[in-house]
């Protein structure tokens, strides 16, 4: 396998999880070149890892002709130009969530890939950890039968309780469908597939929100007239599926699981009582209950190295270096330098988050104007991990 050189633009605080993660992978990844408008932060973060390189801005990185493959580690408003200029550069791009600012965007970077035969990945790959996959294994081994309808909840007070700086939540380009809707959305696609037609209705009940974390609490700021904060969306998958999707920032918690998918012989539910749990993390616990013994089943948690003391909980991955299962973030990067190798297509592909892209766009268009919207954008399913036993 050819070990692909990461160049890094982007050094903030998404990167460390991002660079600790990709150090278990030398065979796969070398953390080769990084860049950040801040020269130290790039000198810093270059001894920090062992980058060969430190540059002081994203285009002199895309200007090294030995980066084979750029993580765009930037905030949203720069995703679409470094990941378009890493193609233009020939490399191959890794980009983190979302792949652009708008779905018309994003068709540029996916086309501009095809003509160029490049690889794009992107963010979430959360999908790829122990829960989801697990989710995925009952589903091939006709555990649940058909998936005809599920629910996908995150229902929470935002993040002004914990972030110290919480108000660019409420912007343009942000709100919950956008932040961390992509995580429940790409559960859903990954498992199953592409989305056919959205209706949303969404709403914004405080137009001010008081901050509560550390150093601004008691601090009050306005949300953009624009930004719902709580939307309740329903979606009709193309395998007939239907299904809930409730992204809402305006209560205080709820008993409602985090996901929930109904097959035609069981349910699969995701009850995390955190309400930071949920598919936006690669773990957790998964709850079956089935048509034969009609009782619930709790598939144990699969943590760090500890045993595992259900075979059907084991959805291993051959990439040996970490335990799955905790926080691999990165994770979506090494199966490209094994899509690579092996001739295949990368799992957390471009495309899948281009449909994931169109849409989150299409429930913030139908919460707007009121109308059912039709998707036009598809991708294949990606293929379940590999298992180990
Ligand atoms: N922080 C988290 O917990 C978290 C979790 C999941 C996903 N993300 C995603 O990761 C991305 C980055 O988030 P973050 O929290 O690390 O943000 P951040 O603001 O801490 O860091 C962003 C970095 O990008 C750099 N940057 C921005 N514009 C640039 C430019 N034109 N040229 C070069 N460098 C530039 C900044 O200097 C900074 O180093 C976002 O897309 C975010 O949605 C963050």
């Amino acid at each position: 396998m050819k070990t692909l050189k990461i160049g890094v633009i982007g050094l903030g605080d998404i990167s460390n999880a991002y660079l600790t993660n990709l150090q278990k992978y030398p065979d796969a990844v070398e953390l080769y070149a990084c860049a950040c408008r801040t020269p130290e932060k790039a000198e810093a973060k270059k001894e920090q890892y062992g980058f060969r390189k430190a540059y002081a801005s994203g285009e002199e990185l895309l200007q090294d002709p030995d980066v084979d493959l750029v993580l765009n580690l930037t905030n949203p408003a720069t995703h679409y130009k470094f990941n378009l200029a890493a193609l233009k550069a020939g490399k191959h791009v890794y980009s983190e969530k979302p792949l652009a600012a708008t779905y018309a965007e994003g068709k540029e970077i996916i086309a501009l890939a095809g003509v160029k035969g490049l690889y794009v990945g992107c963010a979430p790959d959360t999908f790829m950890g122990s829960r989801i996959q697990t989710f995925r294994r009952l589903m091939d081994e006709g555990v649940t039968g058909d998936i005809v309808g599920g629910t996908a909840n995150c229902i929470a007070h935002g993040w002004e309780w914990f972030h110290p700086n919480p108000g660019f939540f409420y912007q343009k380009g942000a709100g919950p469908v956008l932040d961390i809707g992509p995580y429940y959305m790409t559960a859903l696609i990954s498992l199953l597939g592409p989305i056919e037609s959205v209706c949303a209705m969404g709403v914004q009940p405080q137009q001010e929100r008081t901050i509560y974390s550390e150093p601004k609490k008691g601090e009050t700021f306005q949300v953009d007239p624009d930004v719902m904060t709580s939307l309740m969306a329903v979606l009709k998958f193309k395998n007939g599926a239907v299904v809930n999707y409730n992204m809402v920032w305006d209560a205080w918690d709820s008993v409602m699981p985090r996901m929930e998918l109904y097959g035609t012989k069981a349910t699969l539910v995701m009850a995390d009582e955190d309400p930071n749990a949920g598919p936006n993390l690669f773990g957790g616990d998964t709850l079956v209950k089935d048509q034969e013994t009609y009782r619930w089943k709790n598939m144990p948690r699969v943590d760090g190295d500890e045993e595992i003391p259900w075979e059907i909980a084991e959805v291993k991955h051959d990439y040996d270096a970490t335990s799955y299962v905790t926080n691999n973030r990165g994770i979506g990067i090494v199966d490209i330098a094994h899509a690579i190798a092996e001739g295949r297509k990368n799992r957390a592909s471009g495309a899948m988050a281009l449909h994931m892209l169109e849409v989150s766009e299409a429930i913030l268009v139908s919460a707007r104007e009121h109308r059912f919207i039709q998707m036009e954008s598809t991708f294949e399913r990606p293929e379940p991990m590999p298992q180990k036993h």
